[in-house]
């Protein structure tokens, strides 16, 4: 299970940066670096682990606008900038006065990261996947996927030249399918929901030689390329962290690392030490880690997903467990809001900020309004939302909600007449 048939005898000298080795989140062992994810001893997790030199807020800053002025602290060599990849990130972080009024918040940010190359947040992991596939010496470059996975995933490839082939649920939205099919000629749709998606993955993976399936064997080194939107947050708000940050979370994964971000730059001395609250957004026709917080239970209890915000539609999250540990460390909390709520919150974010984010984000911009009527969220505080990707890739949630006010003859006397103003 944890060896993979991607496995290069031979690794190239500085393949992975400053990266050491693979450790073991449950049990700490460490292994070699490989295109391995699951710990030899006792099955849990890998993650990567790094031996940091010393890095400053120049070198940073003279680096590249992209998630590459953070390549000290990836698994990617020093030269990744010349290998073809669509270059994600250092996305905008906007001050929202207008939804910060409406919510009663004196201080919020949106990161918007939907204006990544394929418009979510998938862009910056699948650029670290691509570079270890690469290293890897994979032939297939591959996800299951809710949808945006897959749209990075194809795109990326293209312009790398290797093959991809990416699996989805075959109930997805008629957007997220072409904006994979546009770049790829092997979308195949899975008669099932993305936990069934996931299982066969890892079934293909074991079975077939050179597959980097991005989430499943690679997935140590996918997963660090969120850690560049904490990066990218702290540095925006002049290298300081957040009070409070508010992320949509479907396995999971990106949470965490946002958080793994923020200790590291801690630990590097890039920003102060204080504490910051981490709060998780889910739907409540898919919450399993809202409900095992509100149950103050440690396991999560896998669910069928039923909700509009099929991009954060797994049952199974695979690092669930970790996200409640991080919003209890952190003194933050996992809330869950109706698909009613969801779409009523893309309209809000839209009608006060001028984004318009897919339902991943109308359920982070719902969640931190409930977090703020619930009181969970202290409103003296500053906040960070992130909008993970844009909503012309789910327009049916919101198509019932928002279109023409009058359809007019063209004439003056029928605009009056439609009594507009
Ligand atoms: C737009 C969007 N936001 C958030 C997420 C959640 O990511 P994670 O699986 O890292 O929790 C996804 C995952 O597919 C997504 O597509
Ligand atoms: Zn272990």
């Amino acid at each position: 299970m944890s060896a993979s048939t991607i496995e290069k005898k031979t690794l190239r000298e500085g393949a992975f940066g400053n990266a050491t080795g693979l450790s073991c989140r449950e049990c700490g062992h460490q292994i070699e670096l490989g295109p391995n994810y699951a710990c030899p001893e006792c099955f849990g997790p890998l993650e990567i682990a790094y031996d940091f030199p010393a890095v400053t807020r120049e070198q940073i800053e003279a680096g590249p606008a992209n998630i590459w002025r953070y390549k000290a602290l990836l698994p990617v060599p020093d030269d990744i900038e010349q290998s073809p990849n669509t270059e994600p990130g250092f996305t905008r972080l906007l001050k929202a006065h207008n939804l910060g009024r409406e919510l009663g918040i004196d201080n919020l940010w949106v990161k918007d990261d939907s204006t990544n190359p394929t418009n979510s947040f998938k862009d910056r992991v699948v650029a670290c996947a691509l570079s270890a596939a690469r290293e890897f010496d994979a032939k297939v470059f591959a996800c299951p996927s809710t949808g945006n996975l897959a749209n990075a995933v194809a795109a990326a490839g293209a312009r790398a030249g290797i093959k991809t082939v990416v699996f989805i649920p075959s109930n997805l939205e008629q957007p997220k399918q072409v904006n994979s099919a546009i770049f790829t000629e092997n979308l195949i749709a899975v008669d099932g929901n993305y936990d069934d998606v996931n299982k066969l993955a890892s079934e293909i993976a074991g079975e077939e030689d050179g597959w980097a399936f991005v989430n499943v064997n690679v997935r140590p080194y996918y997963a660090e390329g969120s850690k560049t939107l904490g990066y990218e947050i702290a540095e925006q708000l002049g290298w300081r962290l957040p009070d409070q940050i508010v992320i949509p979370v479907a396995s999971g994964s990106q949470l965490t690392k946002v958080d793994k971000a923020f200790q590291e730059l801690i630990k590097l001395g890039l920003v102060e030490d204080k504490p910051y609250r981490v709060f998780g957004a889910q739907a409540e026709g898919c919450s399993p880690v809202s409900v095992a917080y509100k149950a103050g239970v440690d396991a999560i209890r896998p669910v069928k997903p039923d909700t509009i915000a099929k991009s954060l539609a797994i049952g199974n999250p695979a690092d669930g467990i970790y996200v409640l540990d991080v919003c209890k460390r952190t003194g933050g909390a996992v809330e869950d809001i109706t698909d009613d709520q969801i779409r009523d919150a893309i309209v809000l974010l839209a009608r006060t900020e001028g984004i318009f984010t897919e339902t991943a984000g109308g359920t982070t911009v719902g969640v931190l309004k409930k977090l703020v009527e619930t009181g969970q969220l202290d409103t003296s505080l500053e906040t960070v939302v992130i909008n993970t990707g844009h909503g012309l890739k789910t327009l049916d949630a919101v198509s019932g909600r928002v279109s023409a006010r009058a359809t007019i003859a063209p004439s003056y006397d029928a605009f009056v007449a439609a009594n507009i103003i």
